[in-house]
């Protein structure tokens, strides 16, 4: 089998992950299909979802490349970076190809939406492009494909959210799944691709939501992430319940009363959420995660920059006061609350003023956890169009690198502060060095580990957890009886 690509800039070690959930099925498939994810959670869960169509079709999954009749990439587009890393795949799979006769190649995700039929002339041995909203499309175009045609599906739509869908869970850890709730993104950052590559943004319809919420529960999962690109904005009304005078919409479901309503399944289900854009948190989101104990205590609330003038250029739609004004806010109706970022360096006529603001912001917000990149200029983005990407590369990374070490030491100072301090710990499983540990996470999503000590807990259980130490990346402690 080839080897998993990670993308470690993005830290996210679930990059190029395979995917098996039906490894001890013992259907008979007509064919079996293989599936490698890149890129945001939204992607992952994508996949889960592309599983459930091929499955109902009659395609099994398999974990090995070797064994597969069908390839899939689920591709991310948001840097340089995570493009030339699925391009490189494909150079492996292209090897496979040659050597095993009558294997489809297929493209998934925000690469086959941005490049669409030109990925077919660029990557000659692809034989099917599939972009975000035509999943469903997939068992035709497989086909169409294996009739010797090219196929392709890049068709964005403005009302396609999969809902009837059942995605496939990655067995991994059965404790914890994602959910989509929105699909694509109206807000046009001028660095991102993604209002490109996935859309208009649409929210899911709230019954179907809180049905699969469910549906995970009674299956034993004990945590669901929902998803979305700025899920503050999902709001949801049945047509069919609007008041006939055209007044209020009555059946009219906000991002506050979703989370509320999953919360209320079940006080054993924790919910987490995420991303947050800062300008659309409101009072009612805090308000309803401060009165749910099973509402996560964790907040993913992007600055990009630090610097208004940047922000601005960015398109964010709010200034360093504005966004300041929300960590306190935050920090006042959920005093205990984690809170993690993206951040940019080097994003286009940055100085180095601009640079210290970005610094100086994170110290005032005491960030958990951020994810951190350099500017990567996407084509067709309104920066590209608009701006110059003017920054030498040896300044982003140099900048880059002081904002890793800024995160570094706060995390580990947040860390040190729990020391003392006993937190509910959610048990996902065992602890990556040693089976003799369990591994979970506190309610602010940090990792914690501890000695199983000789009694019956399994994943899935929750656990109080004295912390007695930490390094910057993880907690450690005991069992409290
Ligand atoms: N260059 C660098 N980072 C980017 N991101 C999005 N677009 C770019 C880009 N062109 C980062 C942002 C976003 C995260 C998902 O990726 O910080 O929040
Ligand atoms: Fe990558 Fe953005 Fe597409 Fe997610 S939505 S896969 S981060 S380009």
């Amino acid at each position: 089998m080839l080897d998993y690509v990670t993308d470690k800039v993005q830290d996210e070690t679930r990059q190029g992950e395979a995917f098996a959930p039906f490894a001890s099925d013992l259907n008979q498939y007509k064919k079996r299909f293989y599936i490698e994810s890149y890129g945001c959670q939204m992607n992952f869960a994508d996949s889960e979802i592309v599983a459930s169509i091929l499955n109902k079709e009659g395609f099994g999954a398999t974990r090995n490349v070797d064994d597969a009749d069908l390839i899939f990439i689920n591709t991310c587009s948001i840097r340089e970076k995570a493009e030339q890393t699925v391009r490189k795949r494909l150079t492996e799979f292209k090897k496979l190809k040659v050597q095993k006769r009558g294997i489809l190649v297929g493209v998934l995700g925000c690469m086959a939406e941005r490049l669409k039929s030109k990925f077919l002339e660029e990557e000659k041995l692809v034989d099917i492009v599939v972009g975000p909203d035509a999943y469903r499309s997939l068992p035709g175009l497989v086909e169409e494909a294996e009739g010797g045609q090219k196929a392709v599906n890049v068709l964005l739509s403005r009302d396609e959210t999969y809902a009837d869908i059942s995605p496939v869970r990655i067995d991994s850890n059965g404790v914890s799944a994602f959910v989509s709730i929105m699909r694509g993104c109206n807000n046009m950052c001028s660095f991102c691709v993604v209002p490109f590559t996935r859309g208009r943004e649409r929210s899911r319809d709230a019954e179907s939501i809180i049905k699969e919420c469910k549906d995970l529960f009674e299956q034993d999962y004990k945590e669901v992430t929902l998803l979305g690109q700025n899920v503050d904005s999902y709001y949801y009304t049945d047509s069919l319940k609007v008041s006939p005078n055209g007044g209020d919409l009555e059946g009219a479901v906000t991002f506050a009363k979703l989370l509320e309503k999953v919360a209320l399944i079940s006080p054993l289900l924790r919910v987490r959420f995420s991303t947050s854009h800062p300008k659309d948190i409101t009072d009612d989101v805090l308000h309803t995660m401060a009165k749910h104990e099973n509402i996560c205590n964790y907040i993913h609330l992007p600055v990009q920059s630090g610097s208004s003038r940047i922000l601005q250029l960015m398109n964010r739609t709010y200034t360093r006061e504005w966004y300041m004004g929300k960590v306190n806010r935050i920090r006042q109706l959920i005093p205990d609350c984690g809170i993690s970022s993206d951040i940019i360096a080097g994003f286009c006529t940055e100085t180095e003023e601009d640079h210290k603001d970005t610094l100086n912001i994170m110290e005032y917000s005491k960030y958990d956890m951020s994810y951190m990149f350099f500017y990567s200029e996407r084509p067709g983005t309104l920066a590209q169009r608009r701006y110059k990407d003017d920054i030498p590369e040896e300044i982003k990374k140099r900048r880059l690198q002081e904002i890793v070490e800024v995160q570094g030491r706060l995390s580990l100072e947040s860390n040190k502060k729990d020391i003392g301090k006993t937190f509910k710990v959610l048990i996902e499983g065992d602890s990556k060095k040693s089976n003799k540990d369990w591994m979970g996470r506190t309610s602010q999503n940090k990792v914690i580990v501890f000695p199983k000590e000789n009694n019956e807990l399994k994943k899935g259980n929750y656990v109080m957890v004295k912390v007695t130490d930490c390094t910057q990346a993880t907690l450690l402690g005991y069992i409290i009886n």
